[in-house]
């Protein structure tokens, strides 16, 4: 089987880590479609040994590919995905636009591969600090039950795409170089935590008060382990790094008898993890370490301040399990590639 592919953003940070794990995984591209904006057309991305144009949107014949991956931001998903659904693809959205559309699957293999059934045309691919978040939460909620998570976020630089990414790079090369970068309306990336990231709804006081990837982390967590009552907290936070997220955790589960052994256990036998949890030879979850990687390193795992109350540190590489892998996983699924 050699599968026509499409990709709406190929020239972005998710788009060429599609091209990169899709290579890597062997999945059976027999021609790629790489689209992006007016600015990258005369370009050309390289995978699996060749040059492909990047093709404009317009006249891409999007419409006759097996799949197609958004990757282009929200309203461009918006206004796309209808058009290609009466076409021929199936489409794998890295975008935000359907994530809580109940006509729209939300799925991350490891939590809910089941939720993915064959007649499903549109899947979306969750937030890239709730997939880390949940990979880690679905073991506990299965073996414990969970009342109540607390999140706070060390989010790198490149979950803001491509231009963030260099742009953080520039700031860090003038302030090194003795520049002093004004922490104005557009505060620097570097040397900087911004506890702001996404837009704000102007809505009561407290959804003002609330930024739209800590909503996005809630909503997200809650659809994919079904559980609309579950308590989230969650502040998510810009930090100076510059690939993969990281994540301070705190569980109180339903099950107050649960042993921190029995804890670490559950989330060592868990899909997708790796357990970096020895604190006195420093193997540790850590940003470095998860960049390039596909698993989700979990550690410091230990009890919290009362019975049922657990907490932990994990970091992942976004653009991969965060993005790309978990789109290429759920196309594999239904392409039965993987
Ligand atoms: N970065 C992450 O860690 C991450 C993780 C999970 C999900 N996401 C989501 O994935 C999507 C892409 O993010 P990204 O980080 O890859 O962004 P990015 O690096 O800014 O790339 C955006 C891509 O979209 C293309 N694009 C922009 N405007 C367009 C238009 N009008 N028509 C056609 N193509 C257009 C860009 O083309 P040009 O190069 O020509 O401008 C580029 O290929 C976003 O919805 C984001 O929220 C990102």
């Amino acid at each position: 089987m050699r599968l026509r592919v499409g990709i709406v953003g190929a020239t972005g940070a998710v788009g060429e880590e599609l091209l990169a794990v899709m290579e890597q995984r062997g999945f059976p591209v027999g021609e790629l479609v790489p689209t992006a904006s007016e600015r990258s057309v005369g370009r050309a991305v390289r995978f699996a040994g060749r040059e492909w144009p990047v093709l404009p949107l317009e006249g891409a014949r999007l419409d006759e590919c097996d799949l197609v991956f958004l990757s282009a931001g929200a309203s461009i998903s918006r206004a796309l995905a209808p058009k290609l659904l009466a076409g021929r693809p199936r489409l794998y959205d890295n975008t935000s636009a359907f994530r809580l559309d109940p006509k729209v699957a939300l799925v991350v293999p490891e939590v809910n591969g089941h939720r993915l059934t064959p007649a499903i045309r549109h899947a979306a691919v969750a937030n890239c600090t709730a997939i880390l978040l949940v990979l880690a939460l679905a073991p506990l909620e299965r073996a414990f039950g969970l009342d109540r998570v607390v999140v706070s976020t060390y989010q790198a630089v490149s979950g803001g795409g491509r231009r963030a990414l260099e742009r953080l790079k520039d700031e860090l090369r003038r302030e090194l170089a003795g520049e002093v970068l004004p922490a104005g309306a557009s505060p620097p990336f570097a040397f900087n935590c911004i506890p702001s990231i996404g837009e704000i709804d102007p809505g009561d006081d407290v959804a003002a008060r609330t930024t739209g990837e800590e909503k996005k982390v809630g909503d997200e967590v809650r659809r994919i382990l079904e559980r609309p009552d579950l308590s989230i907290v969650a502040t998510c936070v810009r930090v100076p790094v510059l690939r993969a997220h990281s994540e301070s955790v705190l569980v109180e589960l339903r099950d107050r008898e649960a042993r921190l052994d029995d804890v670490i256990a559950a989330l060592r036998d868990a899909a997708g993890i790796e357990l970096r949890d020895d604190l006195a030879r420093g193997v540790l979850p850590m940003p470095r370490l998860a960049a390039g990687g596909d698993l989700v390193q979990v550690g410091r795992i230990r009890p919290a301040d009362r019975p049922g109350c657990f907490t932990f540190f994990l970091a992942g590489d976004q653009l991969r399990k965060g993005a790309a892998l978990t789109a290429v996983q759920l196309a594999e699924l239904q392409f039965g590639t993987g």
